[in-house]
């Protein structure tokens, strides 16, 4: 892409609505734009980062055995009378009626809606285990909408839906979305941290909340310091193998680390004072195992290989995918701007045109340009006629973690300049060198 030819509506002022780093960097950054209290409009560069987001959450979940499918954002009220949440969910639920005065809303979950589907066209256990998921706009109509994308009223999450037999097949569920989150949130470049958490409305005694650690984290976590060594790393994970997802859930669970809703002083007394931890964190993920609540509540049976009907149990399993974006800048960013991990940079670098106009340095670029698209890599060309001081100052604030900046008097040695974002450190080589670098530093991401 060449900005000359993008969108990219960066602000020079700090917008005063703000209140946190990652709110005010996307603002800044041109990557949304605010159409009505807690909901937004995904501008270019955001919605890049958007769908990288989705594609490692489709990737990982794909990979976990899970089946991807899409479920409409609006749905009938029928079907959460059924469950009694229709009058539960009290204001946080968008309804809505329709022409012929037919209540419907705005899907802020889907259990009702995917209890449904099941109970239509699976009637065996010999169609079990199934898990189910989709990545979909919901709408909560929060009392405080803030934060920008963090805490919205409309947002895009990915959730997923296990059907299984018995108890112990869900719990196996339950312990393979735990691990395929690990590996989802450590592709993004964050650690979130599995606590133990409140099952709240949903219900249900297995739940744990994933926390990305940040001041501005809106939930009081409390932790043995040892579960951040914890990482997950490249691992070859079989998820259909019950005693190794089992073993990896023990390993990131074992130690304590606890929402304010779970917390227990007595518990925490007892990890060495050096290692107990107080701080705030972003929840990220959920997951649930709730056993029958909603198959007995719809009637969600399946014939069992002794003959009879029984109900399945059921989980459900949540990421935050447009909250995770905050969350990324809240943990990677410094006073110039965002810093993005490599796994979900929106472009895989910059190239800095020093002297636009100049003959040398425009075919230096354009060929730059064309050896890094010709390896799949996407860069962000700044072309525009602008001072270098501008374009550094554009290339630091959106955060793009490799910069090239191309001038005729490196040109006069063959030599261009590749610039790390995350250090600020830089070094000189000749173009070939700098391709060949940046396609190694992006090999398997
Ligand atoms: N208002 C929101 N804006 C953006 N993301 C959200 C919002 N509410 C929930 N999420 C994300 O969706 C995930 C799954 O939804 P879940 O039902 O667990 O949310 P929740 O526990 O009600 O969230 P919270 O406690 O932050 O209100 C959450 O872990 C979070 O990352
Ligand atoms: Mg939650």
């Amino acid at each position: 892409m060449r900005l000359s030819r993008y969108f990219l509506p960066v602000l020079k002022e700090t917008p005063s609505e703000a209140q946190v780093a990652s709110h005010r960097l996307m603002l800044r950054a041109g990557m949304i734009k605010q159409s009505s209290a807690g909901i937004y409009s995904w501008l270019p560069l955001g919605f890049k980062v958007l769908r990288k987001l989705e594609n490692i959450v489709h990737e990982e979940q794909v990979r976990a055995g899970h089946v991807p499918m899409l479920m409409p954002t609006l749905q009938s009220a029928d079907l959460w009378r059924e469950s009694g949440r229709y009058d539960d969910y009290g204001q946080e639920m968008l309804r809505i009626k329709d022409r012929h005065d037919r209540d419907m809303l705005y899907g802020p979950t889907n259990e009702e809606l995917i209890t449904d589907i099941f109970r239509s066209h699976v009637g065996s256990y010999k169609d079990l285990p199934l898990t189910l998921y989709h990545i979909q706009w919901k709408f909560r109509d929060e009392v405080r909408p803030r934060f920008g994308v963090m805490r919205g009223r409309e947002f895009f999450m990915k959730d997923g839906y296990n059907f299984d037999l018995t108890k112990e097949d869900a719990l196996h569920a339950y312990n393979r979305h735990l691990v395929s989150y690990l590996r989802t949130y450590e592709r993004m470049g964050l650690q979130a941290i599995p606590m133990r958490a409140d099952g709240g409305p949903i219900g249900g005694d297995y739940t744990h909340e994933f926390l990305v650690l940040a001041d501005t984290g809106e939930s009081e976590v409390f932790y043995d310091s040892a579960v951040t060594d914890l990482t997950f790393g490249d691992r070859d994970i079989d998820y259909d193998n019950v005693a190794q997802c089992q073993s990896i859930l023990e390993e990131f669970t074992s130690k304590y680390a606890r929402t304010d809703e779970t917390h227990d002083e007595a518990k925490f007394n007892e990890i060495p004072e050096e290692r107990r931890c107080v701080a705030r964190g972003i929840e990220v993920g959920q997951i649930f195992y709730f056993g029958t609540k909603y198959s007995e509540a719809m009637n969600a049976v399946v014939q069992g290989p002794d003959g009879k009907q029984t109900p399945v149990h059921m989980g459900s399993h949540g990421i935050g995918v447009s909250r995770l974006i905050g969350a990324i800048i809240e943990a990677s960013h410094d006073d110039k701007g965002i810093i993005w991990p490599e796994g979900v940079t929106p472009f895989h670098c910059g190239i800095v045109n020093l002297k636009q106009g100049d003959e040398e340095a425009d075919a230096a670029c354009d060929a730059l340009y064309k050896s890094l698209t010709a390896l799949g890599l996407e860069p962000l060309y700044d072309d525009r006629n602008e001072r270098a001081g501008g374009k550094f100052a554009t290339m630091d604030l959106i955060g793009l973690p490799w910069r090239i900046t191309v001038g005729p008097r490196g040109l006069k040695n063959g030599v261009i300049e590749l610039t790390s974002r995350r250090t600020g450190e830089s070094e000189e080589l000749p173009p070939e060198e700098a391709v060949k670098r940046i396609a190694e530093i992006y090999a398997g991401l």
